[in-house]
């Protein structure tokens, strides 16, 4: 109710992934007049099983299709009448940036100019009030570059992105703060660190170390694992999103972390306490599974973030201490292995796309 805007009719874009399923579930709970249109191309990362507990409420509803389709996206807008795009759409694994570039180039740069181009065409001209809209990008802390021992991201934190996954970020948010200097657009903009919880695709770490220490598979660690990490709790990111969605100024950029650091290697060794406890196993026993391997091309050594402003203007901080959502995930991926297993075999994959294909 203290909300600054209120939003009723919500353009979500990438809702059947990782985030963006705990942020639709999120604002419907929060907002109880606010409808939601998922727009997601269900890629190997999107699963509409992620948004199960919610595919029947009446105020949500899935459009399969892509954010450069701009036909598509034109129809969305006369239809719905959004006041609200909350854009996380994206290719979104550093990895498979370095081995496939273009896809990123695709979605995440030509993908979310479509969107701002559909956004200035419904909402401005002709004497249109757009005061009322909001366009947010959802983007990542990547943006900034690497850290050396010390410092720390701020909003003013030049920009220096090094991987093709980052500078396609970085590119995107560059569009959305153009459409906002050069047309009016309402935007807001927020950049976060690395998250984790339930439902991350098992080719990110948490996820992928949970998997095959539960399996007894090699656990590959990069380099020399010294790489550093700042993780938040994606039910907190959510939390932040409807935060500034709903209070944050237009115009403005809002950094989330989670003041939570860690070097990979200390990361492995707590999943292989905690699953190895969660399993019934001697304390120790996947350590042996930790296997050193080549380096990923052009690894960011650290990113960490200062989160003082959403805190001090906002209000906003994580709820949760990393020990408790770490021990909740990995209960999470346990208690899913179904889940675990098969969106990485592309079975559900392909019973979504009998089930919805032509929604
Ligand atoms: P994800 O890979 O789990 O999900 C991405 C979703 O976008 C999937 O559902 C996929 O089907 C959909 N998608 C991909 N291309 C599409 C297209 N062309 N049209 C429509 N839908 C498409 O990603 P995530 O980890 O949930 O990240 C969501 C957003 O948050 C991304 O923009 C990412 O850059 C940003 N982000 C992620 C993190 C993180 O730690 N995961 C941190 C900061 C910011
Ligand atoms: P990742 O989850 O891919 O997120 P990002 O690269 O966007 O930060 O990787 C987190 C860190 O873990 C990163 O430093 C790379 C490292 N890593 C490994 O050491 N082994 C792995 O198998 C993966 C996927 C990542």
């Amino acid at each position: 109710a203290s909300d600054m805007n209120q939003f009723k009719n919500i353009l979500v874009t990438g809702g059947a992934g990782f985030i963006g399923s705990h942020v639709i579930r999120r604002l419907l709970k929060e907002h109880a007049d606010m409808h939601v249109v998922n727009l997601d191309l269900l890629t190997y990362a999107g699963n509409l099983e992620n948004l199960r507990d919610i595919e029947s409420n009446e105020r949500y509803a899935f459009v399969k299709g892509d954010i450069g389709d701009a036909a598509l996206i034109a129809q969305l807008f006369v239809q719905h009448d959004f006041d609200a795009v909350v854009h996380l759409a994206a290719e979104s694994h550093v990895d498979r940036s370095i081995e496939n570039p273009m896809a990123f180039l695709e979605t995440n740069i030509i993908g979310t100019a479509t969107l701002l181009h559909a956004a200035k065409n419904a909402w401005l001209g002709d004497g249109k009030d757009a005061s009322n809209r909001c366009f947010y990008h959802v983007s990542t802390d990547e943006v900034y570059g690497s850290l050396g021992a010390e410092g720390l991201f701020s909003e003013t934190t030049s920009y220096d992105p090094r991987s093709p996954y980052s500078s396609s970020k970085a590119s995107s948010d560059h569009l959305v703060r153009a459409w906002h200097h050069t047309y009016g657009l309402p935007i807001v903009i927020s950049n976060c660190s690395n998250n984790y919880g339930a439902h991350q695709f098992p080719e990110k770490l948490i996820p992928l170390m949970i998997r095959n220490i539960r399996d007894q598979r090699p656990l590959p660690v990069y380099g020399e694992g010294l790489n550093i990490r700042d993780w938040l709790w994606v039910e907190d990111h959510a939390s932040a999103i409807d935060t500034i969605l709903h209070n944050g100024a237009s115009g403005r950029t809002y950094n989330i972390g989670g003041l939570n650091e860690w070097r990979n290697i200390d990361l492995v060794h707590a999943l292989i306490r905690e699953v190895d406890a969660a399993m019934g196993r001697p304390e120790g026993t996947s350590l042996e599974l930790i296997t050193y391997v080549t380096d990923r091309a052009g690894h960011d050594m650290r990113y960490a973030i200062d989160a003082s402003r959403i805190e001090s203007e906002l209000g906003w901080k994580p709820s949760i201490q990393f020990e408790d959502g770490l021990k909740e995930t990995v209960r999470w991926y346990l208690d899913n292995a179904e889940w675990m297993d098969s969106v990485t075999s592309g079975n559900y994959q392909q019973y979504y796309e009998t089930m919805y294909g032509n929604r």
